[in-house]
């Protein structure tokens, strides 16, 4: 009989700090009615200086686990969806494993932006479609607002900053997750980077001058090719799945921008209700902000057995997908 792979612990974590749109007002030339018509979004949380992305990571981590009531120890594998990670080595999963106490664990950063949770959460799929009895710690977290020029109003309105977990063991039932789809473009790589600190390039005052260091985003190209993505690999993993657009019961989208989520939310033909958004509470947090959807769906009751879920992801690369499951 087949396993299949089942979410049995989710959690999620932000940073203390809050800065609304009239807090950044004040700081650069915006408004807040210029950011929540073009976003939605109206506050994000952002780390301080000594919440490092593992810190965030092993917060929600530890969240996910009481839920779930597994032991760090019993963990067999940790992976970590990020593009901030604490450093270039060690891995943010390798720190929290060491937080943790998960001595018995594999560890390893994955790097596909936005989508990194998805990615992990299929990555997590096959290792317990082999092997049920595993049990696999997929997080998704980010720092990004130390990537973030403060002074390009373009890009540091959307950003923030959190982190978000969750507990994947196997199961004989028929239930959980029923399909992934990765996707990405190489080709688009440049309409959404972040230049400088790896090393195609030397970190030189020059390049610091440019501003290599920080998000830089052709804003409407990244819109045009979301949109488009995230409808087809949407309608890919209903079809997948034999379902309709009614079949969806929830989904969670990456939360990027609020006109992204209208735009699909129109397209598939569902209600408002079954769209979950959040991102007038946190803006963009990239890897996280799925899991800290998925948290708080679940946290809520929003999320009920036997409900179908779809979460569906789109970032830098580009990348983007799907995992369709039954809850
Ligand atoms: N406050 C006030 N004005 C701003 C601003 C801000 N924070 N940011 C940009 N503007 C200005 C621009 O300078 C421009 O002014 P101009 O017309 O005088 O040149 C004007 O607003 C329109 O800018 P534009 O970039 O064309 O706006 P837009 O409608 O495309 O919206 C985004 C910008 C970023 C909100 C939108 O392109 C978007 O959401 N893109 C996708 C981003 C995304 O999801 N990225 C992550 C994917 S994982």
């Amino acid at each position: 009989m087949a396993n299949n792979a089942v979410i049995i612990g989710t959690g999620s974590y932000l940073p203390s700090r809050v800065v609304t749109n009239q807090d950044l007002e004040a700081e650069i030339d915006t408004t807040d009615e210029w950011i929540r018509t073009r976003t939605g979004i109206r506050q994000r949380y952002i780390a301080s200086d000594n919440e490092p992305n593992s810190y965030l990571a092993v917060k929600a981590s530890e969240h996910a686990l009481n839920m779930a009531g597994v032991r760090p120890s019993e963990l067999d594998l940790i992976i970590v969806g990020t593009l901030t990670p604490d450093m270039p080595m060690p891995s943010v999963a390798c720190l929290v494993q060491k937080e943790l106490g998960a001595l018995k664990a594999g560890a390893f950063d994955l790097s596909a932006t936005c989508s990194g949770f998805l990615y992990g959460l299929a990555v997590a799929d096959k290792f317990v479609r082999d092997n049920r009895k595993m049990k696999v710690l997929v997080i998704g977290s980010e720092v990004l607002s130390r990537r973030v020029n403060w002074e390009d109003r373009t890009t540091c309105v959307l950003f923030g900053d959190g982190a978000g977990a969750a507990v994947v063991t196997g199961t004989r039932d028929r239930r959980g997750i029923l399909s992934t789809h990765l996707h990405a473009d190489g080709r688009l790589w440049e309409f959404l980077t972040i230049k400088a600190l790896g090393t195609a390039c030397p970190i030189t005052p020059e390049i610091l001058d440019k501003g290599w260091q920080y998000i830089e985003m052709s804003g409407r190209d990244v819109f045009k090719n979301a949109v488009r993505a995230l409808e087809a690999v949407t309608w890919e993993a209903i079809k997948t799945n034999g379902w309709t657009s009614d079949d969806v019961d929830l989904l969670i989208c990456h939360q990027a921008n609020m006109r992204i989520l209208d735009y699909l939310r129109e397209r598939l033909g569902l209600p408002e209700e079954k769209v979950f958004i959040n991102i007038h509470k946190y803006g963009n947090t990239s890897a996280a902000s799925i899991p800290i959807a998925l948290d708080e769906a679940n946290r809520s009751g929003r999320l009920k057995p036997g409900m179908n879920l779809l979460m569906v992801s789109f970032g830098g690369g580009f990348t983007w997908g799907a995992v369709a499951m039954e809850w």
